[in-house]
C-alpha cells in the first residue's frame, strides 16, 4: 500500500484552501466541486475543515481509515473529519486543553452526521476496558434516543434535527472517557401540532405506531394507521430509505444500553401515545345564555382514553378544556374558553407534554452518562446546531435558529478573523489588515438588551393592554427603523415602502448569511408558550409518576403569580452560557456545506454552494490564514517544548525564553521568512514548519528515551553486578571456610586413624614381645624342672620304681578292705529283726560304708524274717498291721494288743455243739467269733452275747442258746466309735435309713476290742466296693438307742471291786463310762 507522508501528495485539487492560486471565489467553489466530484469531501482551511455533504455512504469511515489517521499530524494525511477529531483528542490528552468542536452550516449539510463522526472515532481511539467500553457505547448511544425524539424529516433533511445539541465528553487524565453532559436548546415543539407541507412530525410518533408490537399499541390504546391522527401529516409520513419499524427497536435497545429502566421506557411511550390522543380531541361551540360561546369536547373517547393512560380525571380536563381560572390581585375569577381557545390550550398542552417530556429525557439520559467520579476532568465538546433556515414562511422558531447560528458565526470571527488580526497587531507582527464582515451588529441588533429584538418582544408581552403580534411589529418598526439590518415596510424607511417583497406583517433582517424575512404571526404567543394554569394543574394531579414530575408548576401548593420566563429570554441566555462555554476552550472547526438542495449524490449546484461559502465566511478566512501564521505560541511553552533541538538550550536555558527561542531557531537554521518574533508569541508561518519541528522533537524524544534507557539500563546492570559481586565475594568466603573445616576435618581424622594404626601397632609389638618373654621364662622354667627332674630321674633311677607310691596306695587299702569285711564277717550280730547290735567302726574314712552295710544287712535279715511266713500268718500280721494304723498312739487300750495273736474263733464255733444252729444259720466263713457284753442303755450293765463276723454281716446270738439276736449287714454299719481309754467300749452305728436302723446301734464292750475292730476295719478294705468302715476315736459319742440318742461319755476313775470299767447310766441321755487310770 502506498504510504502517504503529506496531503500534498496525490491531492486532487488543494488540499487545503490556503495553497489555492489564484485566491478567487471561483476557484475555491471549483476547488470544491473537483473535490466533491472525486469524492473528496473534505478540504483544509488551514485547521478548519470543510466538509461537503455527499449525500451518498462513502467508504472512508473504516477501522482501516481510524487506524491510519489515528496519531498522525494533522497535515500528513489527506483532509479528514478523522484528523480533526484525531489533533483535538491529542491535544486534550497530552497538553490538557479541553477542547470544542464546532460544526456548523445549513440544515442538512451534515452537521449530525459530521458529529457522530467525530465521537466514533474518539470512542475507537481512546482507552479500552470494561467500564470504559460501557461509558462509550453509553454515549454513543444516546444519539439513537435523542433523534428519535428530536429529529424529524423536513423538506431540505428527512432526518433533520430539531434541537440544538451540545454535548460535553468527559475523560481522565489518561484520555479514557468517564462521562458525558448533554445540553439540548429549544426543540421545535411547535412541529407536535402543525407541520409545515412536505413535512412530518418528529420520528418517535411514525416510529412507535409501525414497529411497536400489537400488544404494547393495545395497552397504548393506539391504532397503527397514521390516519387516525390529526397531528400526524399523512402526506409524507413514510420517507423514503428511513426504516420507522427498525428504527424503534433500535431506539428501545439503545434507551435499555443507556440504562432506561422498563418502566420508564413505558410511561415515556404512554406520554407519546397521549400526545396523539390528545391531538383527536375535538371541540364544539355551546352557546350560553350570557351570549358567549363555551366549547364543548366532541366526542369523548379520545379524552377518556387519555385520561386512562395517564391516570387524569377526565371530567377535571374537560373542564380545563372549557373553562379558565384568572387571577387577579389575589381573586379567581373562571372565564370560559371558545372553541379556537380550547384548541389554542390543546395544542399549547400538546407542545409543552412533548417538549417537557423532551428536556426530561435529555436529563434522564445525563443521569446515566455522567461521570461516576470527581476527579478533574479534562472536556471535550461537540455543537451540533441546528443550521441556518431561510424557508419560504419564517416564523419564531427560525428567528431563534438564525440568531443562535449568528452567534456562532460570532464566535468564529471571535477566534479566528478578528482575534488572530489583534492578535498580530498586539504582538507588534507586521500585518495588512484583511476586510471582513463582523456580525456583532446582527447580534447586537437581537440580543441587545434595551432594545434588541428580543427585548422589545418581551417587553410586548409583558406589556399591560392589547397585545398582537401587529403591536410588537409596530414596536420593532420605530425601535430598529434605522438599524441597517433591519427592513420592515411599515418602517420609517423610505427604502422600503416600496418593497413588494417585503409584506406589510413581515420584517427582514439582513443575516450574515442572507437576508431572511419573517411573518410576526405567533411572535408573541410562542415567546410567552402560555399553558393555561388549569391545564398543568390537572396534569400535575394525574396519577401517573413521570407526568407529574414535568409539570411541577401544577402543584398548588406553589402557586407562583410570577409569569415564567420567556422562550425568547430563556434561549438568550442558554445561548450567552453556550457562548461563554466555548470560548474557554480549544475551538476546532467543521464547516458543513450542502452542494444541492435535493438530497441526491453527485449534484453539486454551484449557487448554492456560492452562498454558503459566502455567508459563513470562508474566503475571508483563506485570506487571514494566507497572509498570517499558521501557528503560535508563547516563548515559554515554545522553549519547553523543543528546547532539547539545540545544545545551548537543552537541558536548562537560563536567559529570558524569547532569547532561547531565537538561539533555538538560529541553530536549526531555519530560514527567516519561515518565522517571526512577537512580543510574547512566536510565529510559524508555515505548517510544514511546524512538523518539522515536531519531527525532529519526536526523534531527539526518541534519542533521549533510548538515552534514559541506556542510562537506566546501565544503572541497572551495575547495580545488579555490583550486588552479583558483593553477593559472590560472600557466598566465596563462606565457601572457602566450609571447604577449609572440611580439609581440616579430613586430615584431623586421618591423622587420627594414622596415629591410633601406629599406636595399636606399638601395643601389638610390645605385647608380643613381654608375652614372648614370658613364654620365654616360663621355658625356661619348664626346661629347667624337666631337667632338674631327668637329672633326678637319672640318679634316682635305681631306687624307685615307676608307679609304686600307687600300687602301693591301692595294696594298702586293699588289705584294709580285706581286714575290715572279714572282721565284719566274725562279728555279724543275729538273724532276729529286732536285735540293734553292730560292730564298731574300724576306720573312721569307712564311716559311711559302714552304716550302709549296717542298713543292708537289716533289711535282709527282715526280707529273710518274712520269707519264713504262712499265708494265715501273714494276714494276721496284716491285720495286726492295720491294728497299728488305727489305733496306736490313739487307743490306751493298744499297746496290751499287740502281744496277743489275733485268733478269730474264740467260742470255738464249729466245734461247740451249743452253736452248732447257730453256725449253720451263718452261711459265711466266720471270720470271728468272741463273746461280748452288749450294753444295756437303761441301766449299762452288760449282757453277754456271741459276736459272730462274716465277710457279709455281723451277728449277735445268745450265748446259751446260740440264737441270733441281731444280724446286721456290713454296709449298714456307717461307723464305729470307740474311746481313747484303755476300755472294750465300742458303738456299733447303723446307717440312717437302713434295713438294721429300726433296731438302733449297739453299744458293746469285749476285751478283744482292738481284733474285732481292726477286722472289721479290715473286711471293708476287701469287699467290692472298697469301702473301709470308719473309726471315730473319742472320749464321747452318741448312740442311737431306738429312738433316743444317748452320749457315751469316758471318764478316768479309780476301780471298784476290782472291776475294771464301769458304766453307769446319769440320766437318759448320757451314760458315763469310768475308765480307770493306767
Ligand atoms: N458524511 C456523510 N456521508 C454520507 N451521508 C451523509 C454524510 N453527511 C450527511 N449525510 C447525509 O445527509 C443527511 C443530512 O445530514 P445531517 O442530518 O447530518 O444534516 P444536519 O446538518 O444535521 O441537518 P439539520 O440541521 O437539519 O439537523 C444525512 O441523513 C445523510 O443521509
Ligand atoms: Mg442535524
Amino acid at each position: 500500500m502506498e504510504v502517504k507522508t503529506s496531503l500534498l501528495d496525490n491531492m486532487i485539487g488543494v488540499g487545503d484552501m490556503v495553497l489555492i492560486e489564484p485566491l478567487s471565489e471561483d476557484a475555491f467553489i471549483e476547488n470544491l466541486k473537483k473535490r466533491f466530484d472525486h469524492n473528496e469531501i473534505y478540504t483544509y482551511i488551514g485547521s478548519v475543515v470543510i466538509s461537503m455533504n455527499p449525500y451518498k455512504s462513502l467508504p472512508i469511515y473504516t477501522a482501516e481509515k481510524v487506524e491510519e489517521y489515528r496519531n498522525r499530524n494533522f497535515y500528513e494525511l489527506s483532509p479528514h473529519i478523522y484528523a480533526l477529531a484525531d489533533e483535538s483528542y491529542r491535544s486534550l490528552r497530552d497538553q490538557d486543553k479541553d477542547q470544542c468542536i464546532l460544526i456548523t452550516g445549513e440544515s442538512g449539510a451534515g452537521k449530525t452526521e459530521a458529529s457522530k463522526f467525530v465521537m466514533s472515532y474518539v470512542a475507537a481511539v481512546c482507552g479500552k476496558g470494561q467500564e470504559v467500553n460501557k461509558v462509550k457505547e453509553q454515549l454513543l448511544q444516546s444519539n439513537p434516543v435523542l433523534e428519535a425524539f428530536g429529529n424529524a424529516k423536513t423538506v431540505r433533511n428527512d432526518n433533520s434535527s430539531r434541537f440544538g445539541k451540545y454535548m460535553d465528553i468527559e475523560f481522565d487524565f489518561k484520555g479514557d472517557p468517564l462521562g458525558g453532559v448533554i445540553s439540548n436548546y429549544l426543540l421545535e415543539k411547535s412541529r407536535v401540532v402543525k407541520q409545515p407541507r412536505g413535512e412530518r412530525n418528529f420520528h418517535i410518533f411514525y416510529q412507535l405506531l409501525s414497529g411497536a408490537s400489537d400488544d404494547t399499541l393495545k395497552k397504548l390504546k393506539l391504532d397503527r394507521d397514521f390516519s387516525k391522527y390529526n397531528y400526524l401529516s399523512l402526506d409524507s409520513a413514510t420517507v423514503n430509505g428511513l426504516d420507522d419499524a427498525g428504527s424503534f427497536r433500535t431506539v428501545r435497545n439503545a434507551m435499555q444500553i443507556v440504562g432506561f429502566m422498563e418502566d420508564e421506557v413505558q410511561s415515556i411511550l404512554e406520554l407519546v401515545a397521549a400526545v396523539l390522543k390528545l391531538g383527536n380531541i375535538e371541540f364544539k361551540p355551546e352557546s350560553r345564555c350570557n351570549g358567549y360561546d363555551e366549547s364543548r369536547v366532541k366526542d369523548k373517547n379520545d379524552l377518556k382514553e387519555m385520561c386512562e393512560l395517564l391516570g387524569i380525571d377526565q371530567s377535571v380536563l374537560e373542564r380545563a378544556f372549557s373553562y379558565r381560572t384568572v387571577e387577579a390581585k389575589m381573586e379567581k375569577m373562571s372565564t370560559t374558553l371558545n372553541v379556537a381557545q380550547a384548541y389554542y390550550a390543546r395544542d399549547a398542552l400538546a407542545k409543552n407534554l412533548y417538549s417537557r417530556l423532551f428536556s426530561w429525557l435529555v436529563n434522564r439520559i445525563n443521569e446515566s452518562i455522567k461521570a461516576q467520579t470527581k476527579t478533574h476532568k479534562k472536556v471535550m465538546g461537540v455543537l451540533d446546531i441546528y443550521g441556518f433556515e431561510i424557508f419560504e414562511d419564517n416564523s419564531f422558531e427560525q428567528f431563534i435558529i438564525n440568531y443562535c447560528n449568528e452567534k456562532l458565526q460570532q464566535i468564529f470571527i471571535e477566534l479566528t478573523l478578528r482575534e488572530e488580526q489583534e492578535e498580530y497587531v498586539r504582538e507588534g507582527i507586521e500585518w495588512t489588515n484583511i476586510e471582513y464582515f463582523n456580525n456583532a451588529i446582527i447580534c447586537d441588533l437581537i440580543e441587545n438588551n434595551k432594545n434588541g429584538i428580543l427585548a422589545m418582544l418581551d417587553e410586548e408581552c409583558l406589556r399591560p393592554g392589547t397585545v398582537t403580534d401587529e403591536t410588537f411589529l409596530d414596536k420593532l418598526n420605530t425601535v430598529c427603523a434605522e438599524h441597517q439590518h433591519f427592513e420592515s415596510r411599515q418602517s420609517k424607511n423610505s427604502k422600503f415602502l416600496t418593497d413588494h417583497s417585503l409584506p406589510h406583517n413581515c420584517f427582514r433582517i439582513q443575516h450574515y448569511a442572507g437576508k431572511v424575512l419573517y411573518r410576526v404571526e405567533g411572535f408573541v404567543d410562542k415567546n410567552n408558550d402560555l399553558l393555561y394554569r388549569d391545564l398543568s394543574q390537572a396534569m400535575y394531579k394525574a396519577k401517573h409518576g413521570l407526568i407529574k414530575v414535568l409539570f411541577p408548576e401544577g402543584n398548588p401548593a406553589k402557586v407562583n403569580l410570577k409569569r415564567p420566563p420567556t422562550a425568547g429570554f430563556q434561549f438568550k441566555a442558554s445561548v450567552g452560557t453556550l457562548m461563554k462555554n466555548l470560548l474557554t476552550k480549544n475551538p476546532n472547526y467543521i464547516r458543513c456545506i450542502k452542494p444541492n438542495d435535493k438530497k441526491a449524490a453527485h449534484i453539486f449546484t454551484d449557487s448554492l454552494v456560492c452562498h454558503q461559502v459566502r455567508y459563513l465566511g470562508l474566503m475571508e478566512n483563506v485570506r487571514v490564514r494566507r497572509a498570517g501564521y499558521a501557528f503560535r505560541q508563547a516563548y515559554e511553552p515554545c522553549l519547553e517544548r523543543y528546547k532539547m533541538l539545540c545544545k545551548q538550550t537543552w537541558p536548562h536555558w537560563k536567559g529570558p525564553a524569547r532569547k532561547g527561542v531565537e538561539v533555538l531557531l538560529t541553530d536549526l537554521q531555519v530560514p527567516a521568512e519561515e518565522f517571526a518574533y512577537g512580543r510574547s508569541k512566536i510565529f510559524i508561518r508555515n505548517p510544514r514548519m511546524l512538523f518539522s519541528l515536531e519531527e525532529k522533537r519526536r526523534q531527539c524524544l526518541e534519542n533521549l528515551a533510548t538515552l534514559i534507557q541506556k542510562i537506566y539500563r546501565g544503572w541497572k546492570c551495575r547495580t545488579h553486578f555490583l550486588l552479583m559481586k558483593k553477593s559472590q565475594v560472600v557466598v566465596a568466603a563462606w565457601y572457602r571456610r566450609f571447604a577449609q573445616q572440611k580439609k581440616y576435618q579430613n586430615i584431623r581424622s586421618s591423622a587420627l586413624v594414622f596415629q591410633s594404626f601406629i599406636r595399636g601397632w606399638k601395643a601389638r609389638k610390645l605385647l608380643r614381645e613381654l608375652k614372648h618373654k614370658k613364654r620365654c621364662e616360663k621355658a625356661v622354667s619348664t626346661i629347667s624342672a624337666y631337667w632338674h627332674g631327668t637329672q633326678v630321674r637319672r640318679e634316682y633311677r635305681k631306687f624307685f620304681r615307676a608307679d609304686a607310691g600307687k600300687k602301693i596306695y591301692a595294696f594298702t587299702i586293699q588289705r584294709i578292705m580285706q581286714k575290715y569285711f572279714l572282721g565284719l564277717k566274725k562279728t555279724m550280730p543275729s538273724m532276729s529283726p529286732v536285735d540293734k547290735s553292730w560292730p564298731a567302726r574300724p576306720y573312721g574314712f569307712l564311716d559311711r560304708t559302714h552304716q550302709e552295710l549296717r542298713r543292708i544287712f537289716h533289711l535282709w535279715r527282715c526280707k529273710k524274717y518274712r520269707s519264713q511266713f504262712t499265708e494265715e500268718k501273714k494276714a494276721t500280721y496284716k491285720e495286726k498291721l492295720a491294728a497299728s494304723e488305727l489305733f496306736k498312739d490313739k487307743k490306751a487300750l493298744y499297746p496290751s494288743s499287740v502281744g496277743q495273736p489275733f485268733k478269730g474263733d474264740y467260742v470255738e464255733i464249729t466245734k461247740n455243739p451249743k452253736y452248732q444252729k447257730l453256725n449253720s444259720f451263718v452261711e459265711d466263713k466266720v471270720l470271728l467269733a468272741d463273746m461280748v457284753s452288749k450294753i444295756n442303755r437303761a441301766n449299762g450293765k452288760g449282757a453277754p452275747r456271741v459276736f459272730l463276723l462274716t465277710k457279709k454281716s455281723l451277728f449277735l446270738a445268745d450265748l446259751k442258746t446260740g440264737q441270733v439276736k441281731a444280724s446286721v449287714p456290713l454296709p449298714d454299719l456307717s461307723s464305729v466309735s470307740v474311746s481313747t481309754q484303755n476300755d472294750g467300749f465300742f458303738a456299733l452305728k447303723i446307717k440312717e435309713g437302713s434295713t438294721s436302723a429300726a433296731k438302733g446301734d449297739f453299744l458293746l464292750s469285749s476285751d478283744r476290742l482292738i481284733e474285732i475292730i481292726t477286722k472289721l476295719h479290715c473286711i471293708g478294705a476287701t469287699s467290692a466296693d472298697k469301702k473301709q468302715l470308719k473309726v471315730d476315736i473319742s472320749d464321747e459319742f452318741l448312740v442311737q438307742f431306738k429312738q433316743d440318742k444317748v452320749c457315751v461319755k469316758f471318764i478316768q476313775g479309780t476301780p471298784k471291786n476290782g472291776n475294771g470299767v464301769a458304766c453307769k447310766r446319769k440320766n437318759n441321755r448320757l451314760l458315763e463310762v469310768s475308765v480307770p487310770s493306767p
